[in-house]
């Protein structure tokens, strides 16, 4: 891997912002690309992806593959990774604990060296996250696990195809197991999966690299395969857009006004998220290049509930909630996927906000204005909401921990700035 990038300062600042206009490359999707990269485990040979968001949890992704005897090499948005023959196969806790997304080296290791040692996640700011289910899928295949040290080690002999019935569609169970199945003797279907764009980009990516996964209906079937190989291309697999980086960039227009071409964003990715932001006055459009999307004027509040995709992302919750501080009237925002997801509201009400929560619910009033404030990102979305609310705030908004915007976010504050906003970091 090249050399990391010097450490940036950790807070940003954000000042008032009339209208943004222009266009913004959106990059990416962080939660596409750390799955391909996992996913390349599964074939020995030179491995070659495009359209890499230069973040930092692909860097700690990087790191976990090098920790095992992966080859990567990384130059402008793009990553060359040469899998040998032999692997480690553990991911050790002081990586698996800077990233819980690690979890997903549990299948494919699994299905190529029938063993695996990865250390297990802790809880987080979205309160406990357990992978019960990702267990639970890969037993069905035939493995069998057991913890000790604080590390959970499975073993496979040969994995053989089931139908795994999941009772919730576990983004990162589905991909464990997709990941594992590709190569297991016979026919898998993973009943209520997860469907997510990201999902899909896995499945294409997989089936480049040789393995047969479909939808058989609402189903995922997945036919087992003894050899994969790594994806024939000249320019390397290219990984889908952020769609959550794009519900960024619509926010920011939503809160500042104006109007700004999101050049790559796929608008099929966003339905649910796009209808919602109609309803509270923004104007979204699909063009050739990407998404424009137009605002003026105060936004109205809509009631926004998540789910699973299609439904509204959780991931997108943070600036919806952000857009409802400011819009004419109530909203009221109900969290179904993450429970303890609304640590961000406290520093939102310190910037002036009206919300109250109660469980997994918050009743946003909007106020005219947002007022600066000294806030703390408590995580990747949250961090790049209070920025996006910094900018439609009288004064400054000093966003510290910034670092954990850049796992997900590529130049965030520059991105920003070319579309004119008050914004820098020190
Ligand atoms: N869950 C369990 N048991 C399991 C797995 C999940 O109870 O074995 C619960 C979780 O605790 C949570 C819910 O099921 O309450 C959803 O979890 P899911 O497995 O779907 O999420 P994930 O795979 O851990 C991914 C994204 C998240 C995104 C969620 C939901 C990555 C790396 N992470 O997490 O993105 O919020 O899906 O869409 O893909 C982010 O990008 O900042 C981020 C947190």
């Amino acid at each position: 891997m090249d050399a990391a990038a010097p450490a940036q300062s950790d807070t940003i600042v954000a000042g008032r912002t009339g209208a943004l206009e222009g266009e913004v490359q959106i990059a990416g999707a962080k939660n596409s690309v750390l799955k391909l990269m996992a996913a390349c485990l599964l074939a020995e040979g030179r491995h070659s992806l495009a359209n890499v968001p230069d973040i930092s949890d692909v860097s700690l992704m990087c790191e976990l593959l090098e920790a095992m005897g992966v080859t990567v090499t990384r130059t402008d948005h793009r990553l060359a990774i040469d899998v040998p023959a032999e692997l480690n196969t553990s991911a050790p806790y002081h990586l698996v604990e800077r990233m819980r997304a690690s979890i997903v080296v549990l299948g494919p290791l699994l299905a190529r060296f029938g063993e695996a040692r990865v250390a297990l996640p802790g809880g987080d700011d979205f309160g406990p996250r357990p992978i019960d289910m990702h267990l639970r899928a890969l037993e069905s295949l035939g493995a069998t696990f057991s913890t000790a040290h604080g590390d959970i080690s499975g073993t496979a002999g040969v994995l053989s195809g089931a139908e795994i019935v999941l009772e919730y569609p576990s983004v990162g169970a589905t991909e464990n197991v997709l990941m594992a199945a590709v190569r297991a003797k016979g026919r898998t279907l993973i009943v209520n999966p997860a469907r997510e764009p990201e999902i899909g980009d896995l499945m294409n990516f997989l089936n480049q690299m040789g393995a047969q996964v479909g939808w058989a209906g609402d189903r995922l079937a997945i036919d087992g395969v003894e050899h994969m190989s790594p994806v024939r291309s000249d320019d390397g697999y290219r990984v889908i857009a952020d769609r959550i980086e794009a519900a960024t960039f619509l926010a920011a227009v939503g809160m500042c006004g104006g109007s700004v071409l999101l050049r790559g964003a796929v608008a099929d990715h966003m339905t649910m998220l796009t209808r919602k932001l109609t309803e509270m006055g923004l104007h979204i459009v699909e063009d050739a290049a990407g998404v424009r999307a137009t605002a003026g004027g105060r936004l109205s509040s809509a009631d926004v509930s998540t789910l699973p995709y299609p439904g509204l992302a959780t991931d997108c919750k943070p600036f919806l909630v952000t857009m409802l501080t400011t819009a004419s009237g109530v909203g009221i925002v109900t969290e179904n996927i993450f429970m303890g997801r609304f640590r961000y509201i406290d520093e939102l009400r310190r910037m002036g906000a009206d919300i109250r929560t109660e469980g997994h619910h918050a009743v946003v009033r909007g106020a005219e204005r947002l007022s600066g404030a000294p806030v703390r990102a408590p995580d990747i979305r949250a961090g790049a909401a209070l920025v996006v609310a910094g900018l439609a705030a009288d004064g400054e908004t000093e966003v510290a921990d910034a670092a954990h915007i850049d796992r997900g976010y590529e130049d965030l504050v520059g991105k920003l700035a070319g579309l004119g906003a008050a914004i820098s970091r020190h």
